[in-house]
């Protein structure tokens, strides 16, 4: 991408860009996975690395955050009967909502009827919180797989997370965009670490090329601010993977059913990472 152009400048800012303080950590680590441009792989990640996570004794739940264009029970070929909305509109305990996921781990779905939640008002708001503080101390890891963009709904949902996970492709398209996301999240939420996985990627350390050129854009229009830079922390490059196609186009998680991948590896070692 381009070092000179601030291809975020003409961003249009969120209606509503307040976000609430964000939590100290107490419970379980949250972790919102994320991007710039659709379509590059966050809810592959966010499933397979809740999978990596469990296999390591981590109780994981993933909550499906994309709330207007939910697809993750696609991905795990799950068919639920209750679902965030019946959470949301008390038709369901969470008890009932959260469901058991192949890969050992918990999802809360959000369903196709969520299409009305995708504008956020302070309904969605209060009880998203409420839910994320519910779940909270019930699990070690919860995983937000949002939707892509820096919609307010995004943003808030990302705004619920300690930590965030910025997913994108070498694709130029999904640099300017993963930019964008990356600086609202620097500037609008005072963010000053973020976490990047180049996915797709075509060759062994185009990820770090990546994060460098990214970071570089990053501290000329964001920061540095004195005594606080920013940073954004290669966590995993994943290579284009066929056998990533093939989980999908079987409804299988990946991690369970071509362990050997070189996808699931790098997925492993990012799970590995994060624990530290
Ligand atoms: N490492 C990879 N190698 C090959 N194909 C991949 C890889 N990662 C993702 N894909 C392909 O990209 C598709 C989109 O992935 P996914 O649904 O996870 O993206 P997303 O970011 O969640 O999309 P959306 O923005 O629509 O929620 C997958 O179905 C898969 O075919
Ligand atoms: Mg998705």
């Amino acid at each position: 991408m381009s070092t000179t152009s601030d291809p975020a400048a003409s961003a249009s800012s969120p209606a509503q860009p307040a976000q609430p303080p964000r939590p100290a950590r107490s419970g379980a680590h949250t972790l919102a996975v994320t991007s710039g441009k659709g379509g590059v792989g966050k809810t592959f990640v966010t499933a397979n690395l809740a999978a990596a996570l469990a296999a390591r004794g981590q109780k994981v739940l993933v909550l499906d955050a994309d709330l207007g264009l939910a697809n993750l029970d696609v991905v795990l070929n799950l068919h639920p009967k209750l679902t965030l909305h019946d959470v949301f509109t008390e038709k369901a305990t969470l008890e009932q909502a959260i469901l058991p996921a192949p890969g050992g781990f918990s999802v809360l779905l959000a369903g196709s009827g969520m299409v009305e939640y995708s504008r956020l008002t302070p309904e969605v708001r209060d009880k998203l919180l409420h839910i994320i503080d519910l779940v909270k101390p019930r699990f070690d890891w919860v995983l937000l797989d949002t939707g892509a963009g820096i919609s307010d709904v995004v943003l808030y949902a990302i705004s619920l997370a300690t930590d965030v996970l910025v997913v994108a492709t070498p694709e130029p398209t999904s640099l300017t965009d993963a930019y964008a996301t990356i600086k609202v999240l620097a500037t609008q939420q005072e963010r000053r670490q973020v976490g990047l996985l180049v996915n797709q990627a075509n060759r062994v350390g185009e990820g770090k090329l990546i994060c460098g050129q990214l970071q570089q854009v990053l501290q000329r229009f964001v920061g540095p601010v004195p005594g606080q830079g920013f940073r954004l922390e290669l966590l995993a490059e994943v290579k284009a993977d066929p056998a990533v196609k093939q989980a999908v186009l079987k409804r299988q998680l990946m991690l369970e059913h071509y362990p050997g991948c070189d996808a699931a590896q790098a997925i492993k070692a990012l799970a590995s990472k994060l624990l530290g």
